[in-house]
């Protein structure tokens, strides 16, 4: 039987109770980055009610399930991620974070109901089913170093021809979605520096060497290798987000802490980065009489999604909603580490709509009441139902 554009449509409808039900309930109770003890046990449990699925535990708190079709083909893996983040919830709905300051205020939750759906149904059509689907239930995508690498060395992407991931995406209304070949989510890597002087009396500076003075020149530098040092066609951000230094009014203090964030696309950019900051750092505290420690650490590789699938993906979604409702992504500096799982097999990842002015739910990720249009479940799974059967072709 060749299973129709309409019946995938049909079958993720049907499900629309348990995809709520399911998003709820871990919306009620969510975890923190490699502490989703119960939610990846949730996950384990609701997928032990679904034939024909081969589950195990990469790591402590992530989960996998193979589902094998009778007919040869390729090996889809298909991720979502689960953890939560450390926000105290505003909303009043009545799933409303159960565990004070963790809330899913990324959507997390969405996607892992889902990627239960998606399971639900792609094992009652096991036998129509080509090649191998891999649920990927991916942990801590918050936190770097991030969940996604951990799996990988665990050995779940062997073997995968291509790898698919969405996020839902609270900018974007309801029943549209987005995508692109190419770059869509920045490298995020991550500095600290201190700035070391010679505390002493805020009466007399001239005793001390006054590391605040010099930390504050450091952090306004640091902006020129953006805007003097880069080619201004590239993308490059570096923020300074944290400082810390000093005790009280009239104490000069002998050391200051700063640390932030570099996000970039093009890796040779992203190589000369750490030179050029430590460069400006040491090349302003030496001026002062200061001394300095910096490190500077890599976080994410960029998401990139590969031209020949992002094709397939975009020409399936457009099959399945309408050339209408696909518009191409925005990339973002923001960071993403579903490219660890793209450094193992070709991957596309993708934006499904998930916002809706009209019934209020406008707030941006991560907002204490950041929320979803559930309608954005059905879609999700619409999605995934038909990439399951395209991609392993
Ligand atoms: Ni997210």
């Amino acid at each position: 039987m060749e299973i129709s554009k309409e019946s995938l449509a049909e079958l993720a409808q049907q499900i629309k109770d348990d995809l709520i039900g399911w998003r709820r309930y871990l919306h009620k109770h969510p975890e923190l980055s490699f502490q989703e003890k119960h939610t990846s046990q949730f996950i384990c449990d609701t997928l032990q009610t679904f034939d024909g699925l081969e589950l195990s535990r990469p790591t402590e708190t992530s989960v996998m399930a193979k589902l094998k079709g009778p007919r040869p083909g390729k090996t889809l893996a298909i991720r979502a991620d689960i953890d939560a983040l450390p926000i105290h919830e505003e909303n009043d709905c009545d799933f409303v974070s159960e565990n004070p300051g963790v809330m899913h205020a990324c959507g997390h939750d969405g996607h892992t109901a889902i990627l239960l759906g998606t399971a639900k149904i792609l094992s009652s059509l096991k036998d129509q089913l080509q090649g191998e689907i891999r649920f990927l239930f991916q942990h801590a995508e918050e936190q770097a170093p991030g969940g996604a690498q951990q799996m990988v060395d665990a050995g779940v992407m062997e073997g995968v021809d291509r790898v698919i991931g969405l996020h839902l995406h609270s900018p974007l209304e309801v029943g549209n979605l987005n995508i692109k070949a190419g770059p869509t989510h920045a490298a995020s890597d991550e500095f600290s520096i201190t700035v070391i002087g010679v505390g002493g009396h805020a009466a007399q500076p001239h005793d001390a060497i006054d590391s605040l003075a010099i930390a504050a020149q450091v952090v306004t530098n640091l902006q020129h290798i953006v805007s003097r040092n880069t080619d201004p066609l590239e993308n490059l951000v570096l923020s300074v987000t944290k400082i810390m230094g000093g005790s009280a009014f009239n104490v000069i203090p002998g050391s200051v802490e700063l640390a932030g964030t570099v996000r970039s696309f093009n890796p040779e950019v992203r190589k000369h980065v750490p030179g050029m900051m430590e460069r400006v750092v040491k090349g302003i505290t030496e001026a002062h009489g200061g001394t300095y420690e910096f490190s500077y650490k890599h976080g994410h590789d960029p998401v990139i999604n590969d031209q020949a699938t992002a094709e397939l993906v975009k020409e399936t979604l457009i099959e399945a909603f309408g050339q209408e409702a696909v518009q191409p992504m925005i990339p973002t500096m923001g960071g993403e580490d579903f490219s660890a799982f793209q450094a193992k097999a070709p991957g596309t990842y993708f934006w499904v709509g998930a916002g809706n002015v009209s019934k209020g739910i406008v707030h941006p990720h991560h907002h204490p009441r950041f929320a979803i249009d559930e309608d954005s479940l059905v879609i999700g799974v619409q999605a995934f139902l038909h990439l399951a059967f395209k991609l392993v072709k």
